[in-house]
């Protein structure tokens, strides 16, 4: 039986005495409070076990993780309508670069990069009656915890200075892929990238990924299917241009967020959490990746 707990603290101990940690996200004001020395790691099984290290009960921004969550909500509306607007290809290139989008008529190469993820925060904001709180209580109950909330000050902090995705939208809406206000879709992005969670709580969140669709509590949210794709997707492109790198060195599907949160997991197996704040530049948590990378080979569990 593999130690998960002593190679986790092993891998914590080691990377906590990092000198180069990475640089805190700062273009969202108010991620720039957080500390670089922050380090949690958590590992859910899926036999129920799980162990924690280092600061895996603090509560961080998700960011871009949300863009999943957001996703397995958008499908269960459209199903395989959403291709029509976001592609589905890896794009090698920063998860806010806009000059593809434009090249590409104004579809997004794929839902986890801005644009894309503006186009299916568009379709939630079609299909929910009240957007905000209906997805928060979407995201509550796949994890299984009410205690999960939006981060208004991120939030807020976001709206101020999200100058590249004010211009995404307006170029989605320019070639009419985006069915709402500008103004409405973009409150509502702002909002699913401020959710806090803890790397616990991210772990249990993604379980139904890891768990063809059944959620912790064994609900089946999504079909078996959706779930396959939507995996295929976090390994292609959950890591923008940093996908490749992310696969040839852990080896998992997940996905990252500028707020030093990474989630990764080998499906039917668990799932891994990381929040390291230090980003490297191309904005994925540089302890998250290493401690990530460590983990797949010490434990030589990985998708490959
Ligand atoms: O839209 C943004 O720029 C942020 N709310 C999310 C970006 C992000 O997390 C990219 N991930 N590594």
């Amino acid at each position: 039986m593999t130690d998960f707990q002593g190679i986790i603290n092993s891998i914590h101990d080691h990377l906590s005495k990092e000198e180069v940690k990475g640089v805190v996200a700062s273009y969202i004001p108010e991620l720039s409070k957080q500390s670089v020395n922050s380090l949690g790691i958590f590992l859910q099984h899926l036999n129920g076990d799980s162990f924690a290290a280092g600061d895996a009960d603090i509560p961080f921004s998700i960011q871009s993780i949300s863009k999943v969550l957001a996703l397995s909500k958008a499908i269960a509306f459209e199903d395989n309508r959403i291709w029509q607007r976001v592609d589905v290809e890896p794009s090698g290139n920063p998860f806010n670069h806009l000059s593809l989008l434009e090249l590409e008529n104004g579809i997004p190469r794929n839902p986890l990069i801005n644009s894309g993820a503006l186009v299916v925060a568009d379709i939630l904001v079609t299909h929910l009656k009240n957007p905000k709180e209906d997805f928060l209580n979407y995201v509550r109950t796949i994890a299984n915890d009410q205690t999960i909330n939006y981060n208004k000050d991120v939030a807020a902090s976001e709206k101020r200075t999200g100058y590249k995705n004010f211009a995404a939208a307006n170029l989605l809406k320019s070639f009419s892929n985006l069915k709402n206000n500008v103004e409405d879709v973009l409150d509502f992005y702002f909002h699913q990238c401020s959710i806090d969670m803890t790397c616990a709580q991210l772990a249990k969140a993604f379980y139904l990924f890891a768990n063809g669709g059944k959620c912790v509590n064994n609900v089946q949210q999504i079909p078996v299917s959706q779930a396959k794709r939507i995996n295929a997707i976090m390994l292609t492109c959950g890591f923008y241009d940093e996908a490749g790198e992310f696969a040839f060195r852990v080896g998992l599907p997940g996905k990252s967020g500028v707020g030093g949160g990474i989630v990764a997991f080998l499906p039917n197996n668990f799932i891994i959490s990381t929040w390291a704040p230090g980003l490297n530049p191309k904005g994925n948590s540089l302890l998250g990746m290493q401690a990530l990378e460590q983990f797949t080979t010490q434990t030589k569990l990985s998708i490959f």
